[in-house]
């Protein structure tokens, strides 16, 4: 399309995006938009893996869209399109599953970690590793920018790629994850052992890009902080105020050290009123943007619609090469 390197990432549309992954990803999207040539997925077969209700994830699916368009994803640049209305995703699936094998699948420890505890674990979560992979080379992605939490996965991915080209020759890009230094692991206000997650159980443990500015104050204000009263990154003694500090850092655009200065013989409590101020002015424009798109659900809709049909163009060319490769199908007549 434009010479540029291909990124592909995807978001699963569970519950509200958070901070977390809009630090940790989808920030990281729309900074780089020019730099690449972009396809971002709304992932609702991932989202199909772990107990849903039916009736919502058309409803979640739209959400998760208006939050990308509002933050920034431009259809002229990046293309923005529904997983399941891409059919090759699932085949190439089905092919890389027969390369990879039940003891890489095991390790995985989001599978290890979504599976503790259940009685019924659906194959399609140990399974879930392997669509990713399909997502990301279908398109010959070169980069992956996800957060620290889908590193494993991509290394997987890169396996993958490497096993089908080493099996049936030269045919997949082998993608490189691009996972920033800072932001990439956005802890729990709740807990900062635990990462920020759609899952928590605890609402007040992470600020979604929804919340009005007054559930902002209220989460901060009660967000965990350390032993101490010093405004200072240190990641082992201090793990609460270091995340808030990240948070702040990337939504001001002020680095670390400088915050460090500014909050010196300053307690927590000035530093949590500033933070929540800060994240309020950067989710003002993205909330306004979303408020303008729910008023107007046909537009998310035809966007998704366009980017689909680019997506099964280049998809669809990909598998024709693919399944000739693995000797699938008919030969040509002559
Ligand atoms: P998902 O939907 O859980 O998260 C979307 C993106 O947000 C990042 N993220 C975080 N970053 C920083 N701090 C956090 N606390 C945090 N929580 C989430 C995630 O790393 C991710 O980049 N398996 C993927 C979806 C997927 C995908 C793909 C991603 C499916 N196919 C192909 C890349 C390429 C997932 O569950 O993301």
């Amino acid at each position: 399309m434009t010479g540029k390197p291909r990124a592909f990432s995807g978001i699963q549309p569970t519950g509200g995006i958070h901070i977390g992954n809009y630090l940790g990803a989808i920030r990281n999207w729309v900074l780089q938009q020019d730099q690449y040539d972009n396809i971002f997925s709304i992932v609702d077969l991932h989202a199909m893996t772990l107990p849903y209700d039916a009736s919502e994830l058309r409803s979640r699916t739209i959400e998760v869209a208006s939050a990308l368009l509002a933050a920034g994803i431009d259809p002229q640049r990046s293309i923005l399109f529904v997983q399941s209305d891409v059919r090759e995703h699932t085949e190439l699936c089905w092919i890389l599953g027969t390369l990879a094998t039940f003891g890489e699948l095991r390790r995985m420890t989001q599978f290890k970690e979504k599976s503790k505890g259940s009685e019924r674990v659906g194959a399609g979560l140990f399974f879930y590793p392997v669509l990713q992979a399909a997502d990301i080379i279908l398109y010959d992605a070169a980069v992956v920018p996800v957060g620290e939490d889908q590193k494993q996965h991509i290394e997987l991915t890169r396996d993958l790629a490497l096993r089908f080209n080493n099996t049936f020759g030269e045919t997949f890009v082998v993608p490189e994850p691009d996972i920033k230094p800072a932001g990439a692991r956005i802890m729990s206000l709740a807990d900062p052992t635990k990462k920020m997650s759609k899952s928590d159980p605890d609402p007040d443990s992470r600020i979604e890009l929804r919340d009005p500015p007054d559930e902002i104050r209220r989460k901060v204000r009660r967000a965990v902080t350390d032993s101490g009263a010093e405004v200072r990154f240190d990641e082992e003694r201090k793990p609460a105020i270091s995340n808030l500090l990240t948070i702040y850092s990337l939504f001001a655009d002020v680095s670390i050290p400088e915050l460090e200065r500014r909050y010196a013989g300053k307690g927590y409590s000035e530093f949590k009123r500033d933070l929540a101020e800060v994240i309020i002015t950067g989710l003002q424009p993205i909330q306004q943007r979303l408020d303008e798109l729910a008023a107007n659900p046909g537009i998310v809709i035809r966007t998704l619609q366009a980017g689909a049909a680019r997506a099964r163009a280049l998809a669809s060319a990909k598998m024709a090469v693919v399944r000739e490769r693995c000797g699938l199908g008919l030969p040509p007549l002559d």
